[in-house]
C-alpha cells in the first residue's frame, strides 16, 4: 500500500504536501513504483496518512505539474514514469560516462603548488583584526537604505558608477593613473581580471609571459595559454632577456614584484612598454599592494607610462582592506574597455 511507504514529519519545516510529493517522486525515481500504477484517490490516501484531502490533492498537483501523473476526466490518477526517469541499478550501470573536464577545466582546476596552499607562513595576508568593521557596517547600512534605480537592477555590470568615479579619482591621486571611470571594471579579484583578459584577447596557442618567480594565482588564471618565464632580477622583470617571442600578454608586478618585493626600475618600465608596443602585446600590470612601502615614496603605476593603450592595470583591496570583500578593478585601455565591459556582462 502506498501510504505505508510514506513517512511524514508533522512539525517539520517542509509542508506535508511537499513531503508526500517528494516521497512518491523518489519512489518512482528509484524504480519502486511502476509506471501505469493507479494512485489511491486523494480521499483514500488522506485517510490513511491522517492528513486533509487538500494536502494530498496538492501533492498530486505537484506530480501532475511535472507530468509524473496523468489524470483523465472521470478516471483515477495514474503514474506516468518515463523509462529514463527511473534510476534502476541496471540503468545506473549502463548510463554513459559523465561529462569530463576539457583542457581549460583541467588547467584552471589544477591544485596550486603546495608552497602556496599548505604553507604556514603565507605572504600578503592582511590582519582581519584591523578591519574597520563598524565603519564598514555603517556604510553598508547606508548603502542598503539609499541605493536606488539602476543600482538595484541590472545597472552597470562593470560596477556602480559612483564607485568607479571615486576609484578613478583615487587612482589619479595615488597612482598617477588617469583613467576615465567608464574604462574601469569592478571585478571580484585580480584573477577574475586576468581570466577576462585571457578569454577576450587570446586564442589557443597564444603565449603569455609571466615573471619567474611569480604569483602562482596568475599562472593558473591564464588557463591553457602557453606560459613563458620572464626573468626577474633586482630591477624587476627584464624583457631584454627575451630576444624573441611575440606574447599576447605580459603579466608583471612592477610596484612590488611578487615574491621578491623589487620595484621595477624606470628604464625597465620604458623597455617593457616599448617591447609590448613593438610586438602588439598587452602589458597586464598587477598593482596588487602598491599601497605598502617599506621606504621611500610611491612611484606612479606602470600604466601611467602607456601612450597608446599598451597597459591594463589591475588593483584590489585584498591587501589594504580584506580579500573576503572580493573587490578588485581593471583599468582597461580605452580601445579595449567597451568590449571588455560587454564581455564581462556576457560572462555575468
Ligand atoms: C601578486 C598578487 N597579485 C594579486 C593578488 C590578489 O589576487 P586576487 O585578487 O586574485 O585574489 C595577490 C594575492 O596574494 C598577489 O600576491
Amino acid at each position: 500500500m502506498l501510504a505505508e511507504r510514506i513517512t511524514l514529519v508533522l512539525q517539520g519545516r517542509v509542508p506535508l504536501a511537499e513531503q508526500i510529493y517528494r516521497q512518491i517522486r523518489d519512489l518512482a525515481r528509484h524504480g519502486r513504483l511502476p509506471s501505469g500504477m493507479a494512485l489511491p484517490s486523494s480521499r483514500a490516501l488522506a485517510g490513511q496518512l491522517g492528513v486533509s484531502r487538500n494536502t494530498v490533492s496538492a501533492a498530486y498537483d505537484l506530480l501532475r505539474a511535472e507530468d509524473l501523473v496523468i489524470t483523465r476526466p472521470g478516471a483515477v490518477a495514474v503514474l506516468n514514469i518515463p523509462a529514463t526517469f527511473a534510476l534502476t541499478d541496471r540503468r545506473v550501470q549502463t548510463v554513459g560516462r559523465p561529462v569530463s573536464l576539457a583542457p581549460a577545466g583541467h588547467a584552471l582546476s589544477a591544485p596550486l603548488p603546495a608552497t602556496v596552499e599548505g604553507a604556514r607562513l603565507r605572504p600578503g595576508r592582511p590582519d582581519p583584526r584591523l578591519f574597520p568593521r563598524d565603519a564598514w557596517a555603517r556604510a553598508l547600512r547606508r548603502a542598503g537604505r539609499t541605493l536606488s534605480g539602476d543600482a538595484l537592477l541590472y545597472g552597470d555590470s562593470h560596477g556602480l558608477a559612483a564607485l568607479r568615479r571615486v576609484l578613478a579619482r583615487t587612482l589619479a591621486e595615488t597612482r598617477g593613473l588617469h583613467v576615465d571611470p567608464e574604462h574601469l571594471l569592478i571585478l571580484p579579484t585580480v584573477r577574475a581580471g586576468l581570466g577576462l583578459l585571457a578569454r577576450c584577447l587570446c586564442a589557443d596557442g597564444d603565449s603569455v609571459w609571466l615573471e619567474e618567480p611569480g604569483y602562482p594565482g596568475a599562472m593558473q588564471a591564464f588557463g591553457t595559454l602557453r606560459r613563458v618565464a620572464l626573468p626577474v632580477d633586482g630591477n624587476g622583470a627584464d624583457v631584454s632577456a627575451m630576444p624573441q617571442g611575440a606574447p599576447r600578454l605580459i603579466y608583471v608586478t612592477p610596484s612590488h614584484q611578487y615574491p621578491t618585493g623589487t620595484r621595477m626600475s624606470l628604464s625597465r618600465r620604458l623597455a617593457l612598454v616599448a617591447r609590448a608596443r613593438e610586438c602588439g602585446a598587452l602589458v597586464v600590470e598587477d598593482d596588487y599592494d602598491s599601497e605598502f612601502l617599506w621606504s621611500g615614496r610611491p612611484v606612479p603605476a606602470l600604466g601611467a607610462l602607456a601612450e597608446a593603450g599598451e597597459v591594463a592595470t589591475l588593483g584590489t583591496v585584498a591587501k589594504s582592506l580584506l580579500p573576503g570583500l572580493r573587490l578588485a578593478w581593471l583599468a582597461a585601455p580605452p580601445h579595449l574597455a567597451p568590449a571588455l565591459i560587454r564581455a564581462q556582462t556576457s560572462l555575468g
